[in-house]
């Protein structure tokens, strides 16, 4: 919606609205007056005419008005909020209509990249309203050291990081595989002066990235397309650097990406990997296992491996020097942080849970999104139990 659309629609509401409520007061006056004029009413007050008659005469107190009025302003409040939740209601139950059509006759839709890109359309605002800001565009987790003071920082820090454990030079060329709006791909053109390429299934994330690239000045070195990392359209040996931030973690076909990966590298090329991993040791049990099904499934992702099962499939693709990091510590913070939704108390995202469960009983709120927060109380949860860790992989060709 453009601007000048916004503040026509925005007029025509607020016109509506007066002219309702003119309306309405009108009829409410007139309603009054005829039930004073059957009642005995003490706004009745005798004059006398020029005849030297007496006459009675019948005024409307300054209460009868105001009453009049806040019956009438009652009625448009009503009557504009009847209008914006019928219009949402079905609005909401349209979605959910095409929802079941396309399920029904698209066998994609089920797949594992229509999940994902079902989920990020979905939870898109949230994540820019809760999560990234313009300075960062990130969508994964923060890190935290000595010297980061706050959330953004922390979601930078996570770049630097990343790059630093990449080696990643000006003469690389990298591709961000499930770039999401382009963060970290914007970060490495702009702060280590590399080309970069980045790749993702959810369309509007890839316009904006070119937008975001555009206003950030680093167009020349920077280009997104729509693709999936597991099979995608580059020659052999087309990069330097793979790197994967919290993105592999959706995919259910991990050893295509990984002979992907390595396709498109060349001779002492470097695939990073960040990811949510599996405790190791003890294993979890099938019953600790079953408890992250709502994280999971709220936020689209595949399955979670345990280190020893990615180093597994990545020398079974071709990979040697396999070097890991486990940085569970420096991301708390941020696992935290998304827990209280940024305010200051722990049971704040539970509480917005409760009231996006109502919300969506009555079609004010959508069922994608709802899980996606309750997703993020199941990872805090399973963090605190110390079910799951966060791990650096880096591996070469
Ligand atoms: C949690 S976001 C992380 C985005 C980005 N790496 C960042 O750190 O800001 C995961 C991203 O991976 C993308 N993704 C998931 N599966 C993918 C696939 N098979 N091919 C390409 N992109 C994928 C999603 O669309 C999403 O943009």
């Amino acid at each position: 919606m453009t601007m000048t659309t916004a503040i026509m629609m925005t007029t025509i509401a607020i016109m509506t609205a007066i002219a309702i409520t003119i309306i309405t007061t009108i009829i409410a006056t007139i309603a009054i007056t005829a039930a004073k004029r059957s009642i005995p009413n003490k706004n009745q007050r005798q004059v006398t005419c020029s005849d030297g008659r007496l006459k009675v005469k019948e005024s409307l107190s300054r209460k009868d008005i105001h009453q009049s009025m806040s019956l009438s302003i009652c009625f448009t409040i009503i009557y504009r909020g009847h209008n914006i939740f019928c219009a949402r209601f079905s609005q909401l139950r349209l979605e959910r209509f095409k929802q079941k059509v396309k399920k029904r006759w698209d066998p994609m839709s089920t797949s594992q990249e229509s999940k994902v890109v079902a989920y990020y359309e979905a939870a898109g605002t949230d994540y820019r309203r809760y999560w990234f800001s313009p300075a960062n565009l990130a969508m994964h987790f923060g890190y935290y050291d000595s010297t980061v003071k706050s959330h953004g920082t922390s979601l930078l820090k996570m770049n630097e990081v990343l790059a630093s454990f990449a080696a990643i030079s000006p003469d690389d060329q990298v591709l961000d595989a499930g770039c999401g709006y382009g963060g970290s791909a914007i970060w490495l053109a702009k702060n280590r002066g590399c080309q970069v390429v980045g790749i993702n299934l959810v369309p509007e994330q890839v316009s904006a990235a070119r937008r975001f690239a555009k206003t950030s000045g680093v167009e020349d070195r920077v280009s997104f397309a729509e693709m999936n990392f597991t099979a995608t359209t580059f020659p052999d040996e087309s990069f330097d650097v793979v790197w994967a931030l919290e993105s592999l973690v959706h995919s259910d076909k991990k050893e295509a990406f990984f002979r992907e990966a390595y396709r498109l590298l060349r001779g002492g090329g470097r695939l990073i990997i960040a990811d949510y991993t599996l405790r190791e040791s003890p294993a979890l049990s099938s019953d600790q296992k079953t408890t992250l099904t709502p994280w999971l499934k709220g936020w689209a992702l595949a399955d979670l491996l345990a280190t020893s099962e990615y180093i597994q499939a990545l020398q079974a693709s071709g990979f040697q020097k396999v070097e890991t990091r486990d940085i569970t510590e420096q991301i708390r913070p941020s696992v935290n942080w998304l827990g209280k939704l940024h305010l200051p108390t722990w049971p704040t995202a539970d509480i917005v849970a409760a009231i996006g469960r109502v919300a969506c009983r009555i079609g004010l709120y959508n069922d994608i999104r709802l899980h996606g927060i309750e997703a993020g109380i199941c990872q805090n949860r399973a963090l605190r139990a110390g079910l799951w860790r966060y791990t650096l992989l880096r591996v070469q060709k």
